[in-house]
């Protein structure tokens, strides 16, 4: 599959779920690579900061070339994540018109559910002549036992876009892993931060059955 995570808003969690979807995919036996278009290089200082074997390969590539060059880049391999970029852009723009999914990460607030509809007109703006791409929201950084947590999805339901059943919660784990350039999968092989993963990223390959 060919998935970008992509939300505007910075912070929201597109490296992180990138990533740890990439490594999910890699464990399944996938050949897998990770596009940073990020020009901050988030997902290269993750690759950087590993001193386990690589997973899969990275890639920086934070040109508005993505969609011509996915073709070519692809070759080789079973599966492309592309790490989003901040704020609207022609990067983020060329990242849709590569990718067959896109995945747009929110957090459980009012300001992250105002601030979507910024990235659902990009993606209908980007998206005219790809009639089969397919958008999903994915909930990060819930936190469990709130009502914000739980209303978000109902908040969510106001756009035309589907979110997915599973969620990630806040956990320290995410943010540890990434520091030391692991998954989740790694970092906590049996851990609920995997769980999480696994069961997103089965819902992703669903969507493209
Ligand atoms: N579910 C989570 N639990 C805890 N920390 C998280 C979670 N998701 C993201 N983070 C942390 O939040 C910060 C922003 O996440 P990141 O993935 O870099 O967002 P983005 O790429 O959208 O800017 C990072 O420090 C990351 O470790
Ligand atoms: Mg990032």
């Amino acid at each position: 599959m060919i998935v970008a995570f992509l939300n505007q808003k910075g912070g929201v969690g597109k490296t992180t779920l990138a990533v740890n979807t990439a490594a999910s995919l890699a464990h399944r036996g996938g050949r897998v690579l990770l596009l940073d278009a990020d020009p901050q290089g988030s997902a290269l200082d993750w690759a950087a900061a590993r001193t386990a074997d690589p997973l899969f390969t990275v890639v920086g590539l934070p040109r508005p070339t993505i969609h011509k060059e996915i073709g070519e880049l692809s070759r080789g391999y079973d599966h492309v994540v592309i790490d989003g970029p901040p704020r609207v852009s022609d990067l983020a723009r060329s990242a849709i018109m590569a990718s067959q999914l896109v995945v747009i990460p929110v957090q459980p607030s009012p300001y992250d559910i105002w601030a979507a509809h910024e990235v659902i007109a990009l993606v209908d703006e980007a998206s005219v002549f790809k009639e089969d791409l397919k958008t999903v929201f994915a909930v990060n950084r819930k936190i469990t036992n709130t009502a914000i947590g739980r209303d978000v999805r109902e908040a969510l339901g106001g756009y035309p876009v589907p979110v997915l059943d599973a969620s990630l919660t806040q956990r320290v784990i995410f943010a540890e892993a990434v520091a030391q350039g692991l998954s989740v999968l790694e970092a906590e092989p049996n851990g609920q931060a995997s769980a999480e993963i696994e069961a997103m990223t089965n819902e992703l390959l669903e969507m493209l059955q």
